[in-house]
């Protein structure tokens, strides 16, 4: 470990650690319930188009900031542009994540409560009543949802405590391609029920009716979410990585990846919600509703569903830690002696502002206002608002302030004469697009 500044030991640690932050609850939790109420189909496509367009170069762009600038986030602006009130743009992410993070644990703990049910069911031999696990009775239950994200937080906060190489780089080799795996037997299980194919439909056909301005926003949203980016967590992560990363195949690796989960994540939900009758605005309950009752329909399902569960844990582990990685290493100025500190108070304050997010679907649920409830304006307000403003700042710094030429350095060989679009698409197009989407959303 070097001794000021955590390093990727191999360009594939920085490729699974960047992996790792995308492919969490975003792709499986929060796109299926995202499709089921903008319009499924037509979300699908308004995603892929901005995931595509916009995600991908700005995930390139992020990575080219990271490595060009080599230091905390809260400080890269200011290294590389000689204006020290752009930080602002670092301040902006830590803040986004610090948020993100409250509200994201919420999901991590149901996903422990249900690892807990589910470990109950197996060793009682209790084989088929994964459905009978009661999801509105566990979120209405105020302690039991604090302790499950407590634990999720106290996870992640020990990871971050042990410092990114040692981490997750050799667990995610093999756990990320059994989550693979798993999804796919999923998927194959859901397409073989009664009634799968109008929930098939539902998913892939794009019925251009369904688009809404809502759907737009939201599908743009997920994007930035998915990627994780605009909260310079990928920044961070690239400015840790070895000199020889490559940036281009790394982004459209994990572009692909994440556009592979989400579609395999709906197409795990999506036929079962037909099948099983459920409704596809159920909304952040749904996969925790659906689940469940595929699984009960597989031979070892009881076993399967623990073994999903314990792999789904993982991808929102390595999500988590991304977002605490991110505050450790601004508040640290990636100093190590600093690591264990930091990484405990930041998670105690994050599990205080958590509390708020879980009741929200409980004792707090009559409090309504902006988007919905509490939980919901948490991550309006990081994924609409403060994930865009972000990532909009490092487009204009990039497109603007930094020089064309050392760019292109960074940006590496360049076969397929990439650099010129990617350039011209951070410096003029993204920049109204993030802005035009901005402000639709508050008129
Ligand atoms: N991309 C993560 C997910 O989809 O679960 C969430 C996330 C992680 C967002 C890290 C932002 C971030 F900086």
């Amino acid at each position: 470990m070097m001794k000021n500044q955590s390093q990727w030991k191999t360009s594939t640690g920085f490729i699974l650690a960047s992996a790792g932050s995308a492919i969490g609850l975003g792709a499986m939790w929060k796109f299926p319930y995202m499709a089921g109420v903008y319009g499924g189909g037509a979300f699908l496509l308004l995603f892929l188009i901005f995931t595509l367009l916009v995600g991908l170069p700005l995930l390139i762009m992020e990575f080219t900031v990271g490595k060009m600038g080599r230091t905390y986030t809260t400080k890269i602006y200011e290294k590389l542009t000689a204006r020290k009130w752009l930080n602002i743009i670092g301040w902006n992410g830590n803040l986004a994540v610090f948020i993100l993070f409250a509200f994201y644990s919420v999901i991590g703990g149901w996903i422990i409560i249900y690892l807990f049910k589910v470990l109950m069911q197996l060793v009682t031999f209790n084989d088929s009543a994964l459905s009978k696990i009661n999801f509105d009775q566990i979120i209405t239950n105020p302690w039991l949802t604090i302790v499950g994200q407590g634990i999720f937080i106290l996870l992640t906060m020990i990871i971050v405590m042990l410092g990114v190489e040692q981490g997750l780089e050799k667990a995610s080799k093999f756990m990320m391609p059994l989550l693979f795996i798993c999804l796919i037997i999923i998927v194959i299980k859901s397409l073989s029920l009664d009634g799968a194919m109008a929930g098939v439909r539902y998913i892939l056909e794009p019925r251009l009716d369904d688009i809404s301005v809502k759907g737009i926003l939201f599908a743009l949203g997920q994007s930035f979410f998915t990627l994780s980016l605009g909260t310079t967590g990928m920044i961070t992560y690239a400015s840790y990585a070895s000199k020889e990363m490559t940036i281009k195949t790394s982004a459209i690796s994990i572009v692909i990846m994440n556009i592979l989960v989400s579609v395999l994540a709906g197409l795990a939900i999506f036929p079962a919600i037909s099948a099983f009758g459920y409704k596809p605005t159920e909304g952040p309950g749904l996969l925790f509703k659906v689940l469940p009752s595929v699984f009960e329909q597989m031979s070892f399902g009881t076993l399967s569903y623990f073994v999903f569960l314990i792999l789904f844990l993982f991808a929102a582990l390595t999500s988590s830690i991304s977002l605490l990685e991110l505050n450790v290493s601004n508040f640290t100025k990636n100093d190590n002696t600093k690591r264990k500190k930091v990484a405990v108070i930041g998670s105690i304050l994050v599990f205080l502002l958590s509390i708020p997010a879980t009741l929200s679907f409980g004792s707090l649920s009559h409090i309504q206002f902006g988007v919905g409830s509490i939980f919901d304006n948490m991550d309006f307000l990081v994924s609409n608002i403060l994930m865009p403003l972000g990532a909009l700042g490092t487009t204009l710094v990039v497109g603007h302030l930094l020089k064309i030429e050392e760019l292109k350095a960074h940006f590496g060989r360049d076969k397929f004469k990439l650099f010129i679009p990617w350039y011209l698409l951070i410096k003029f197009v993204l920049p109204v697009v993030i802005v035009v989407i901005f402000i639709v959303q508050f008129i």
